[in-house]
């Protein structure tokens, strides 16, 4: 006889204790997640579990590009579940495909292979560059210090921070790190084994540090000299996050007298994941044309890449996205949030250190030693951001210094005030 397994109690509304006591039995505790339990969300604001409202500038860490319980995602995944949700890619299916030929048409030339993360997609770059050079025995991926591709072997191995990598060695080889913005010093890491670079447009996990035009230019005629993959990873800066689809394409644009080299500057693969399906998992990786064909049958593979649900939902992020001009609205309302807290750092140099970003991708950094903030061994960006959501505001930390606004595209300039007054407020209070 099936055995009939009691239903669990109900969460008491009102008991984020509730909550955190069924994590802390039950999740393995890998996250450090802060005392905040949520149970619903509207467009830029999110719920907790005691019904307090908060105005979301983290996005889920620039994943909610449409913000939450979007109509157009609710009814994309509705309609798709109804019709087809997975088949496996032993066969076609055509959102998969128009999917694909959506991207190639916003990046150029080439192809796609779909996954189901950040990690996953640099993952394929990987072995991608292995593939390449496999013949003439070079391997080696040459990526930035700061920067972050992923929480998988290889994604600790290339992500230049020793934090991520602390008690998982031996490390996977092949990568090796340089100084990030400095050409020369990716020219003299170049050995007879290198067969790629990777890099961030801007740099998210290591503080929001966008690349020079100079350095994007520079990579490239050294990968077209040295006969080496230029790999962008635009698994947060990009889905027009920072005014363009990608965050090469935005920092290169203004790039002086050197529009035709603007024009065809393209990396020869790039990662994307987060914004892509608007919440719901998806990741892909765009390869250029010439290297299109490399990954042949059976070189590459995972169940749920490219799921029909998936990328209907995908599909019908960016038609919002583009619909509605949301690369502008980043641009315009991450140009009024930075220009503020700008300002604010000019009025309170004694919390605000610095402000750096494209779009509506800001960091903020923050001074070491802020009078208000003396909870001891705890990173200030921590406490920074304790003291935001008891003001009712999300944001996300980064490293000890920084954090970030990576909110949906579509905030408005009215949402974009109320952060603003809400976060003033705060910093007032610690000066
Ligand atoms: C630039 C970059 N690459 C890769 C990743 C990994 O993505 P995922 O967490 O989806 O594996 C992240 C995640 O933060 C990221 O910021």
């Amino acid at each position: 006889m099936k055995e009939i397994v009691p239903a669990p109690p109900a969460i008491v509304r009102n008991a984020a204790a509730a909550v955190q006591a069924l994590f802390e039995k039950n999740v393995i505790p890998s996250y450090a997640r802060f005392d905040l339990a949520l149970s619903h969300g509207a467009g830029s604001y999110l719920y907790d579990v005691a019904g307090r409202r908060y105005l979301d500038l983290g996005g889920g860490i620039a994943v909610c590009c449409l913000g939450h319980a979007h109509p157009a995602v609710t009814e994309a995944l509705l309609e798709q579940s109804r019709k087809l949700i997975h088949v496996s890619n032993l066969y076609y299916t055509e959102p998969q495909g128009r999917l694909a030929e959506a991207l190639v048409r916003l990046l150029g030339p080439g192809k796609v292979f779909f996954c189901n993360s950040g990690a996953e997609a640099n993952e394929g770059l990987f072995k991608l560059a292995r593939k390449f050079g496999h013949d003439e025995g070079r391997y080696e991926i040459i990526t930035a210090f700061n920067s972050f591709h992923g929480r998988t072997l290889a994604g600790i191995a290339a992500t230049g921070q020793e934090k991520v990598k602390k008690g998982f060695e031996p490390a996977v080889p092949g990568f090796r790190h340089v100084r990030f913005n400095d050409l020369d010093a990716v020219r003299r890491a170049i050995s007879p084994s290198t067969v790629a670079l990777l890099i961030e447009g801007v740099q998210g996990e290591g503080g929001i540090t966008p690349a020079s035009p100079d350095y994007l230019f520079g990579l490239r005629r050294l990968c077209d000299e040295r006969k080496l993959l230029l790999f962008m990873d635009g698994v947060q800066d990009g889905h027009f996050r920072t005014g363009r689809f990608q965050s090469f394409q935005r920092i290169i644009e203004n790039a002086e007298g050197r529009t035709q080299v603007a024009e065809s500057f393209l990396p020869d693969g790039i990662s994307m994941a987060k914004s892509l399906g608007g919440g719901i998992p998806i990741g892909a990786f765009w390869v250029r044309a010439p290297y299109a064909d490399l990954l042949g049958p059976g070189s590459h593979a995972t169940t749920f890449g490219g799921t029909p649900l998936a990328c209907a939902v995908a599909l019908r992020v960016l038609e919002v996205i583009q619909r509605e001009n949301l690369a502008d609205n980043a641009r315009n309302v991450g140009e009024y949030c930075k220009t503020r807290l700008l300002e604010l750092s000019q009025k309170h140099p004694r919390v605000i250190r610095s402000v750096r970003g494209l779009g509506l991708m800001i960091g903020i950094e923050l001074a070491s030693n802020i009078p208000g903030l003396s909870e001891d061994g705890k990173a200030v960006s921590l406490q920074f951001v304790g003291r935001l959501h008891d003001a009712g505001l999300l944001t996300i930390p980064s490293g000890t210094q920084v954090i970030r606004f990576l909110p949906p595209l579509n905030l408005s300039r009215q949402e974009a005030e109320e952060g603003i007054r809400i976060f003033e407020k705060v910093v007032g209070d610690l000066d």
